[in-house]
């Protein structure tokens, strides 16, 4: 028997992409900000989207450098992940603060995370109607890389080695590490 979810949580019936950190510059600053509610758009040419709060200090990032990257943590990094959404870009370097090491992208100008299994660089798409109005980001895909040992040409969980995490709420992540044929 089902039972009735209450609305601000049906989301949590979808879920999301794997939870990313999401980095780009503000007046010479980077931030690196977790974003749980992400989507691919389109393959071809290769679009996806960001659901991010205005008032963020990495959604103003994105809209001054015109760029950012996606950065994919490994859910070793679950506790790192959660402390860097609790406090703000705009008060505290979070590279700095949390040990981590930045890198420069390839082809844009927003530094990328050293220890992410997984990078898309992204240009941002000025779709000002969905922008202003739901806050979501879309970017270009410019140029990607993932670590060989756990990315063929997808995600491999069936083997031991780092894996991507899913946020399901509050302080609770989940590593799938089960396929189905
Ligand atoms: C696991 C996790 C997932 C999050 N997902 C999102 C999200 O999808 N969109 C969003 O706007 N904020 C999200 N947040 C909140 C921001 O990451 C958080 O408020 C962060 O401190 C903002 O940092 P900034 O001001 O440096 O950009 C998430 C936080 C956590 C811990």
């Amino acid at each position: 028997m089902r039972k009735s979810i209450d609305l601000n949580i049906a989301y949590r019936l979808i879920g999301s992409g794997p939870l990313v950190l999401v980095s780009s510059l503000l007046d010479g600053r980077a931030g690196l900000t977790p974003i749980a509610w992400n989507m691919p758009v389109s393959d071809e040419p290769p679009i996806i989207a960001l659901e991010i709060w205005e008032k963020h200090f990495i959604y103003k990032a994105i809209l001054e450098t015109g760029d950012f990257v996606v950065n994919i943590p490994s859910s070793d990094m679950a506790e790192t992940c959660r402390k860097l959404g609790s406090v703000s870009g705009a008060k505290v370097d979070k590279f700095g603060e949390f040990g981590l090491v930045k890198e420069e992208s390839k082809k844009i100008k927003s530094p990328r995370l050293g220890s992410a299994i997984g990078v898309l660089e992204c240009k941002l798409r000025r779709e000002k109607a969905i922008l202003e109005k739901y806050n979501i980001v879309l970017g270009d895909v410019v140029y990607a890389e993932a670590e060989e040992s756990v990315f063929t040409d997808r995600w491999v969980i069936e083997s031991d080695g780092p894996r991507i995490m899913h946020h399901l709420g509050g302080k609770l992540f989940y590593a799938p590490d089960r396929r189905i044929i």
